[in-house]
C-alpha cells in the first residue's frame, strides 16, 4: 500500500522569497504556496510570479507542493488558475469551498485548459456553508474527474465567520472539525487540521497536535518552521503502535490464523478491521521511514 504522509503542511506566502528558499531545508512533508489570505492585494501579482519561480527553480525534494489560489470571482482567481496549470504543483488549493460546485467548477476549468490529470485539487473548508455542505463536497471525491484528494479546516475563518473563540481547547471549534472529518472519511478524502497561530508557544502548539491526532487528522497545517518539528513528532505512528501493527499483521499471517475473522493477540481481542487499520498504520511508518533514508538527512 503506498502511502503518503501529510503529517506537517507548511504555508509560504507567495510574495515571501526567503521563506520560500527557507522551506527547501524544512522537513515538512507538504508546502502550501499561498496567493490568497497571506497575500495583500497590492501584492497579487507579485505572489504570482514569486510563487511561480519558486516552483519552476524546484529543490523542495519529495515534499508535496500545493498552490493556494485566490477564489474563482476575484479579479486573481482564473488567472492564478491558469498559472497552477502551467506550473503543475502536486495539487492546486481551492479556498472557501462552500458547495460541491466550487470544486466540480474548478475541475472544469481544469480540463478545458488540459491540465496535467495529476494535478489534485485540495478543498479549505472554512466557511459556514462548507460545514454544511461537507458531506456533498466531499462526495465529489470518488469521482476521477473532480481530481478532489484533501480537505483543510480554515480555523481562522471559521472563527471568524462564526463570532466562536478558539479557547478552551477549541470547544466551539470541534463539532466542525469532527462533521468535516466524517465526511472526508466517508469518500476516502485526507483532512488536514487549521493552524495554530501562537507560533511562539510550543506547549500549546503541541497540545492542539494532538488535539487534531486524537480527532482523527492526518496532519496539520503550519505557520512557521518552529512547527514542523513537533509536528511530524506528534502525526507519525509511535513506536509502540508500530511494533502492535506488525505483530497483528504477523499473527493474521499464521497460517491456523488464515480462516479466523477474530483472534487473541496479548490477551487483547483482534478483528480483521484491526488488521486494516495495523496494515494502514504500517505504510505509513514505512513511507515515514523511506523518506527519513532517502537524501534528506533533516528527517
Ligand atoms: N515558511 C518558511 N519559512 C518561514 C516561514 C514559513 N511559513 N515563516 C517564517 N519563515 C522563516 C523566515 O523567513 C526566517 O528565515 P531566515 O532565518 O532565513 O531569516 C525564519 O523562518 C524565522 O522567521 P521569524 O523571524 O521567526 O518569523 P517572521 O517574523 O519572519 O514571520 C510570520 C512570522 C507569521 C509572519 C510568518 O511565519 C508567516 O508569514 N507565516 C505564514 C503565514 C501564512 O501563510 N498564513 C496563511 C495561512 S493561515
Ligand atoms: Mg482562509
Amino acid at each position: 500500500m503506498a502511502m503518503r504522509p501529510r503529517r506537517s503542511v507548511l504555508y509560504i506566502p507567495g510574495d515571501n522569497p526567503r521563506a520560500l528558499d527557507k522551506a527547501r531545508g524544512l522537513p515538512a512533508d507538504s508546502i502550501i504556496i499561498d496567493l490568497e489570505d497571506s497575500v495583500a492585494p497590492t501584492n497579487k501579482e507579485a505572489a504570482r510570479a514569486g510563487a511561480l519561480d519558486a516552483i519552476r527553480e524546484g529543490g523542495y525534494g519529495s515534499r508535496e507542493i500545493i498552490l493556494r489560489v485566490n477564489p474563482i470571482e476575484t479579479p486573481w482567481g482564473m488567472s492564478d488558475l491558469h498559472a497552477a496549470v502551467g506550473a503543475a504543483p502536486d495539487a492546486i488549493l481551492v479556498p472557501k469551498v462552500s458547495q460541491p460546485g466550487d470544486i466540480t467548477g474548478t475541475a472544469k476549468v481544469l480540463k478545458a485548459v488540459d491540465a496535467a490529470p495529476n494535478i489534485r485539487l485540495w478543498a479549505m473548508i472554512e466557511t459556514p456553508l462548507g460545514i454544511i455542505n461537507a458531506r456533498e463536497i466531499a462526495a465529489c471525491g470518488p469521482d476521477p474527474e473532480n481530481r478532489l484528494s484533501c480537505f483543510v479546516l480554515g480555523t481562522n475563518d471559521l472563527l471568524k465567520e462564526s463570532r466562536a473563540r478558539s479557547s478552551n481547547q477549541r470547544f466551539a471549534v470541534v463539532p466542525w472539525l469532527a462533521m468535516t472529518l466524517v465526511a472526508a472519511r466517508a469518500y476516502g478524502l485526507d483532512v488536514i487540521d487549521g493552524v495554530y497561530n501562537d507560533f511562539k508557544d510550543d506547549l500549546g502548539f503541541r497540545a492542539e497536535c494532538e488535539h487534531g491526532r486524537t480527532l482523527g487528522m492526518d496532519g496539520k497545517t503550519l505557520i512557521h518552521p518552529s512547527q514542523v518539528q513537533p509536528c511530524n513528532s506528534v502525526f507519525s505512528p509511535t513506536d509502540e503502535e508500530v511494533a502492535w501493527a506488525f505483530k497483528i499483521i504477523k499473527a493474521f499471517e499464521e497460517p491456523e490464523n488464515a480462516r479466523k475473522g477474530v483472534i487473541t493477540v496479548d490477551g487483547k481481542m483482534v478483528e480483521r478491521l484491526h488488521l486494516v487499520m495495523a496494515r494502514r498504520v504500517a505504510a505509513i511508518a514505512n513511507a515515514i521511514n523511506a523518506r527519513s533514508r532517502a537524501e534528506e538527512p533533516w528527517f
